[in-house]
């Protein structure tokens, strides 16, 4: 019988867990748990005997996939597979595929709660200012960034996006400004939300150049990858624009740091809160079971990654 682990440091809702159950039951493979494991040996151990494994952010590198030595597949059940080493995947011929599109809404609608909270003092109880007719820049039009430009329309706010790989008219379908640069997307956009994944190309490219093109008033929301951020730049953003807010669901390395020193001004969520809904957990979790299942009974290889 087939064995799929679920192994979450950040568990799913109960929900999404009996959902994946009932799939793997019903497909007459076996659910094994892994859950807020607080060591990698414990991992190691659980990948053991596993033939397919559904992870969320956890870190599955060569050493995790050559304890996994029947494992076939790993699903990670979201957008990002910046935490699977694919090179050692593929060595070990080990099939790697995300979830698209299944956690967006969610992560979509904490871009508005961290904004609303931005542009609100974070809740000081000081005069703050309205998103409605402020320009709004999305950076990367992809699952996530198309959420979000759905959610701005309802607060009336003016769009624009960059993305480099989308073709201007799937952005511009949308009532969305496609602008040909993220340099011109930042001198555009009050608020910026970043929505690039953590690539070779994207790591450290939010720098202070970029972010000092801003007008006054700035904010950038970052629910994508802190990788993505230069944190000296970030810091000198900090230091020199007294008027720019940095809010953020992934902790800066020098989080502790910046919280202090610009309080009122810099937030982190203490744990990534942007696919932590029922409803995510729910179609990431139980797209990630119905994929494994369809790769081992069929051999689909629909959303391989690797
Ligand atoms: C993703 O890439 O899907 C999001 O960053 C969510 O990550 P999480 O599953 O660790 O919350």
């Amino acid at each position: 019988m087939a064995k799929i682990l679920i192994a979450t440091d950040k568990p799913f809702a109960a929900i999404a867990v009996k959902g994946i159950r009932e799939v793997a039951e019903s497909a007459g493979m076996e659910l094994a748990l892994l859950e807020k494991y607080t060591e990698k040996a414990q991992l190691l151990d659980a990948v053991k005997d596993a033939d397919a494994i559904i992870i969320r952010s956890d870190i599955i590198d060569k050493e995790v996939l050559d304890a996994a030595k029947q494992v076939k597949i790993v699903v990670r059940a979201g957008a990002g597979y910046d935490n699977v080493d694919l090179d050692a995947a593929t060595a070990n011929g080990v099939v790697v595929m995300n979830t698209p599109g299944q956690n967006s809404n969610a992560v979509a609608e904490l871009v508005f709660g961290m904004l609303v909270y931005g542009a609100r003092g974070f809740f000081n109880g000081a005069s703050g200012w309205e998103l409605k007719g402020k320009k709004l820049g999305i950076l990367a039009y992809g699952n996530v960034g198309r959420n979000v430009a759905r959610i701005a329309k309802g607060f009336d706010m003016d769009l624009y996006a960059y993305d480099a790989y989308t073709p201007v008219a799937a952005i511009e379908k949308d009532d969305v400004k496609s602008v040909a640069s993220a340099k011109e997307l930042f001198e555009t956009c009050q608020i910026v939300s970043l929505h690039i994944p953590a690539t070779a190309e994207t790591k450290g490219s939010i720098n202070f150049e970029l972010m000092n093109k801003m007008p006054k008033n700035a904010i950038v929301i970052n629910t994508a990858r802190k990788e993505v951020m230069d944190e000296a730049g970030l810091t000198k953003m900090l230091e020199e624009r007294p008027d720019f807010k940095y809010i953020s669901d992934i902790k800066s390395a020098i989080d502790v740091e910046l919280a202090a020193k610009y309080a009122g001004r810099y937030f982190s969520t203490p744990k990534k809160m942007g696919a932590q809904t029922a409803e995510a957990n729910i179609n990431a979790g139980i797209a990630a079971a119905r994929q494994i299942v369809d790769f081992i009974q069929n051999g689909n290889e629909k959303f391989r990654v690797n």
